[in-house]
Parts: C-alpha cells; structure tokens; sequence
C-alpha cells in the first residue's frame, strides 16, 4: 500500500472555502434540474419537501464531509482513514472514499457534455445578440425570425451532430483539467473568487428582469404553494436525490475541499451558509425561470428542455431577449465551471494522496479519462443510440448512455457514498473528535449527532432501496 501523503496545499482564508464550497454545490443541478424538477413535479409541495431534505439530511451530511476532511488533511481515502485510526474503527470504511472518487469521476464526464450544450446555446444567442447590435436594434427579442419549431428543432440539430457535440465537451473538459492542475489556491480558488461574484450578480440581474418582464406572482405561487397531493413517494424519492446532488454529497467532494481548511473551527456555521446559499440559488433559479415561462403561457412542466427549447423560445417574445438570454447561458456555464472543478478534483486528489502523482499528471490522467466516457456519452445521443449499457437491469432497460451514467452515480453510488458517510459519523467516530473539530455548542451537536446517526441513515436507506426497486413505489 503507498503511504498516504498529505498534500500540503490549502485555501488562502476561510471565506476562500466557502466561496469554492458554495461554487461547487451550485451547479446545473440547482439551475437546470431543480426548476425542471419541481416544474415535472407540480411545484410547492416537491419545494417544501425539498427544502425539509436540505435542511435535516443534507445539512448533517454536509458538516460530516467537512469535518472528515477537516481531521484528515489528505484526499478523500486518507482522510477517511485517518478519522478511522483516531476513532479505533476499522480502515475499511475508506472505501466509501474510493466509492465517491469514483462516482465524482463518473459525473464530471456527463457533467462536462451537458455542460458543452449550455457552450453551444451561450454561443449561438451570443451570436445573435451581436446581430441585433448590428442591426441597431440590441434590445430586441431574441432569435428574431425564427419560428418556435425552428427553435426547438435547433436541439435535436445539436444532438445529431457528434462533432458539435464533441467539440464543445473538449472545450469545457480543457478548461475544467487546466483549473484542476494549477492547483487549490491558484487554480481552484481564483476561478471561485472570479467567478462566483460574476455569478451572483447575473443571478440577482435575470431576477429582477424575471420580476419585471415577467409573471412572478404566478411564479411564486407554483413555486409555494403547496399541493400535498402531488407529493407522491416518487417526488418524494426525486426531491431526496435532487437535495445529495444539489450539496454535492456522497462524492467526497466536501471531504476533499474541507481537507484543504488549514485552522480553526466553526464548521457548523460555514456548513450551514453553504447549505442555505445553495438553496437560496435553487430558488431564485426557479423565480427567474418560471415568471418568463409563465408570462408566454407555456408549459412549465417541459422537462429536462425546459432550458433548451422553452426558454429561448419565451426570450424571443420579451424585450431585451437577446441580451437576457445570452446573459442566462453564460449564468449556467459559470455555475458549471466551479461545480465541474469540485468534481474533477477529487480523483485527482486521490491520485495524488494515494498514488504520490504530481497534480498535473494526476488530473490529466483523470481529465483525459473522463473526457473519453463522456464522448461515449455524447454519441449516445447519435451513432450509439441504440446502446444500453446496463440494458439488463429493468431499471436501466431503455437509458441510453448518458443517462445510465447519470442515474446509475445519482440512483445507487451517491446514496450509497451518503448512507456509509452517516453511518460511519453516526456510529463509528470518535465523540470527543467530532466535538473538538466541529466546535458546535452542546445544543447543536445533539441535535446533528441525531440527524446523522438515525434520520439520515434510514432515510437514505430509502432513497436507495425505492431507487433502485421502483416497485416498491408501486411502479414506475
Ligand atoms: N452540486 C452540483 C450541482 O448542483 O450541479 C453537482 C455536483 C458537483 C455534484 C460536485 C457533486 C460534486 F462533487
């Protein structure tokens, strides 16, 4: 076995971490899943619920990951392994590190051809809001001329096209494994404090253009107001999954960027900004796509091409479309950049914690890697969609390869890696170690030790098992 070696490298301050834990959790899932999910869902009571599983699961689970990675100083594995040896269990839980290394590995594949989608779209309406400037009209709708059938037809152009496909996941791949290999402090931290505050001001901008273009009060009311008859144990299911992936839970990515803290304690709290800060941009994703929505009269019900085909369509009716619709795509890109970073790094800390790699070598090792199961990915979409990789498993009978990918990470690995981390925190640390470290006052700390040790478990539990047996919901 090779010795686990720390790193050594580490965030520049405390609002560094934060600022690169909070680019990490927000991400495609909090502006392109959440709202396609709770508009599929019929709106408040999936919202509600989702907020009860951020708050009582994913919060505990959050702090836990940090806390491993705070004690361990080292990749995930290391990390685990080290809290193991200070709490006398067993080095073998560090398998739910490698589990999550290898989960994170998987998803930036995907993660990274979705991510080329939003590239082409940031890249057309760029090109079209430079003709509305050159034809002296820049407040215009967006994609004048176009019919919405010509919109929507522009998606599935798209996907039959590999080498567009393939040319925009070399792209953001390129940029994501050049972020990684500079390093924590001067690839992954500049990037967050870079792109981050770009980020929110885009956010808070669509907002407000949302609100006054738009249709927010019925915007709010789908997004509040609660209909407990749609909460139906699906939704209930997808709401649990939305929140581990919304916190980038089970993937050891909070292990490895908390292993990074250099000192000091109060975790809790930072735990807590991370969680609310990921929800408050889950919702104002949802408060700035479904007033525009809404103010066309389409349906917000559409679908994971909500943002592909029904929102540039909307834009094309509303001033300023143009402008607002490239705005939008850009927001998604920069949210994906930070996540996609996040993900890459944790095979790549592994690398170099367990293998004694260098950082470039180790994460072009694993940029390459992923950049090639993401080109099967894409050619799912076209010369291989006909392909079924886990075709014999009803589940994933009739998903072709990206999703297969997406939902064989999202439906059984990341349960799987959130189930072994709160069972391991819950059961297996050391007491003393997890007060010293997480310095929660003794209120608090009962309080996240119950969470973790009985909730999350159980409820996880049955993330997983109604994940991977949907009969048990009465069929899918
Ligand atoms: N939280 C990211 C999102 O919502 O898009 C996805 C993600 C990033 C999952 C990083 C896991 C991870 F380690």
């Amino acid at each position: 076995m090779v010795a686990t070696t720390s790193t050594g490298e580490g965030w520049s301050s405390r609002s560094a971490f934060i600022l690169a834990a909070i680019g990490a959790a927000v991400g495609l899932g909090n502006i392109w899943r959440f709202p396609t999910l709770a508009g599929e869902s019929g709106g408040g009571a999936f919202v509600i619920f989702y907020i009860a599983c951020v708050f009582l699961l994913g919060l505990p689970l959050v702090l836990s990951e940090i806390f491993i990675g705070r004690v361990g100083q080292t990749d995930a594995v290391g990390s685990i392994r080290r809290v193991s040896a200070q709490s006398k269990a067993s080095p073998n839980w560090s398998i739910f590190g490698a589990i999550g290394a290898l989960a994170a590995f998987l998803i930036v594949s995907f993660y990274s051809v979705v991510a080329g989608w939003v590239l082409y779209y940031a890249g057309v309406m760029g090109g079209d809001l430079v003709q509305a400037i050159m034809a002296g009209d820049p407040f215009r709708g967006a994609l004048a001329g176009e019919s919405q059938s010509q919109i929507q037809q522009r998606l599935g152009d798209m996907f039959a096209s590999p080498g567009l496909l393939l040319a925009m996941h070399l792209v953001f791949m390129g940029l994501t494994l050049y972020i990684v290999a500079r390093g924590v402090s001067s690839g992954i931290e500049k990037a967050a404090t870079y792109l981050m505050p770009m980020f929110f001001v885009l956010l808070v901008g669509l907002v407000i253009y949302g609100a006054v273009e738009g249709d927010i009060g019925d915007a709010i009311a789908f997004l509040f107001t609660p209909d407990w008859s749609k909460l139906t144990p699906q939704v209930m299911n997808s709401a649990l999954g939305q929140a581990l992936f919304s916190l980038s839970l089970g993937v050891a990515g909070l292990i490895t960027y908390g292993s990074y803290i250099k000192e000091g304690s109060g975790l809790g709290p930072t735990s807590a900004l991370i969680a609310v800060a990921d929800t408050c941009v889950a919702l104002l994703a949802g408060l700035m796509i479904f007033p525009i929505v809404f103010a066309v009269g389409l349906d917000p019900a559409a679908g994971p091409t909500l943002v592909f085909q029904t929102l540039p369509f909307a834009f094309q009716t509303m001033p300023g479309g143009a402008l607002f619709a490239f705005l939008f795509f850009v927001l998604i890109l920069v949210a994906a950049v930070t996540s996609s970073i996040s993900l890459l790094e944790v095979p790549t800390a592994w690398g170099i914690g367990e293998r004694g790699w260098s950082r470039p070598k180790s994460a072009l090792i694993f940029g390459t890697g992923a950049f090639v199961v993401g080109i099967a990915c894409l050619l799912g979409y076209n010369i291989w969609s006909d392909v079924r990789p886990l075709g014999f498993w009803s589940l994933f009978a009739e998903t072709d390869i990206l999703d297969t990918v997406d939902g064989f990470t999202g439906k059984v690995m990341l349960p799987v890696g959130a189930l072994l981390t709160s069972i391991f925190i819950g059961w297996k640390a050391d007491e003393n170690l997890l007060r010293a470290t997480t310095g929660l006052s003794p209120l608090a700390f009962s309080l996240w030790r119950f969470l973790i040790a009985w909730l999350c478990p159980i409820a996880v539990a049955i993330i997983l098992a109604t994940g991977l047996f949907p009969a048990i919901l009465g069929g899918q």
